[in-house]
């Protein structure tokens, strides 16, 4: 198996398909081909749309597969990445192609009891929740605990994955918070970059600039907090000096309740019904 993907110790996985190739897939495969650990010849996709994958296949390198069961028939472990309401369909066109193949699910709201209750014993299942920052290999990759992997497998399973950032395992119970914060966290901080751009433009500064800054700030901070372990309350501190600027500015996003807007995100995402059709 010489052009095979080599990870460390016994190797099982040797193509890597993905069943819907939206924005998730789309970040997972260009972060698994950039980070060099899965050549795009190893990566297949399916998508009813299939103009639209077509046009992804050229852009990323994946080859587009005709329907779900070429994609079974071409990949030995499946990355379920359509939309969760869209999951049990999908079972139900391929729970007989998955036989004997390892599934890793993507799909918000689905658990290893879920698929379990579903899918032929012989399928292996991961779910594993990710974040779009994964693209560029600052991602956070959260395993559930509960899986039917074999050992060796999981342990190659999280070391392509780590390619795209930060592993993390948690019980089964909790990944529907560690997704919410993780998973939609990105699109809070997007928000935030782009707010503080906005004051940077109302004081003078030219948008691009104003932009750099604001998302060079977040990331240096992000990584700051993470290289040096302190809390982030300590580090707030270590910049906001007596009487000085800064903890005005600070005072003003308490006033604002900026805290408690960043927790009730959170909340708006956890009482979100997974069921329906927009997720
Ligand atoms: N986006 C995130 O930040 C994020 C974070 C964590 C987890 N996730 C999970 O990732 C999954 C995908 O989300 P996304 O944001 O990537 O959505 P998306 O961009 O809308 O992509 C959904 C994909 O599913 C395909 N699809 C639709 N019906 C299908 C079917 N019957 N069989 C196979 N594929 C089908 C779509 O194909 P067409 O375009 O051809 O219809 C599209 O390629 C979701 O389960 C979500 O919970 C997403």
């Amino acid at each position: 198996m010489p052009d095979a993907l080599r990870l460390k110790g016994a190797f099982r996985m040797n193509t890597l398909g993905f069943i819907g190739m939206g924005n998730m897939a789309g970040a997972l495969a260009e972060g698994f081909i950039r980070s060099g650990r899965l050549p795009a010849s190893r990566i297949y996709a399916y998508a009813p749309h299939q103009e639209k994958l077509a046009a992804s296949a050229a852009r990323i390198g994946f080859t587009a597969c005709a329907s779900l069961k070429e994609l079974t028939a071409a990949a030995d472990t499946i990355v379920m990445a359509c939309k969760p309401y869209q999951v049990e369909d999908v079972l139900k066109a391929c729970r007989e192609d998955l036989r004997g193949k390892a599934l890793l699910s993507v799909a918000l709201g689905w658990n290893f009891a879920r698929y379990t209750a579903l899918l032929d014993p012989s399928t292996r299942i991961q779910c594993i929740m990710p974040n779009t920052p994964a693209l560029v290999r600052e991602g956070v990759l959260l395993f559930e605990e509960a899986h039917s992997l074999a050992a060796d497998e999981r342990a190659e399973i999280m070391e392509l994955f780590g390619a795209l950032g930060m592993t993390v395992e948690l019980p089964s119970a909790l990944m529907g918070i560690g997704g919410a914060v993780a998973g939609c966290g990105p699109a809070f901080a997007d928000l935030m970059m782009e707010a503080y751009a906005d004051a940077g433009v109302k004081y003078g500064l030219p948008r691009e600039t104003a932009l750099r800054l604001a998302e060079q700030t977040l990331l240096g901070s992000a990584r700051l907090a993470l290289q040096s372990g302190e809390h982030p309350g300590v580090l707030k501190d270590r910049v906001t000096s007596p009487g000085g600027t800064t903890i005005r500015g600070v005072c003003a996003l308490e006033k604002a309740a900026f805290r408690s807007a960043c927790i009730e995100s959170i909340d708006a995402v956890m009482s979100h019904d997974l069921k329906r059709r927009d997720n």
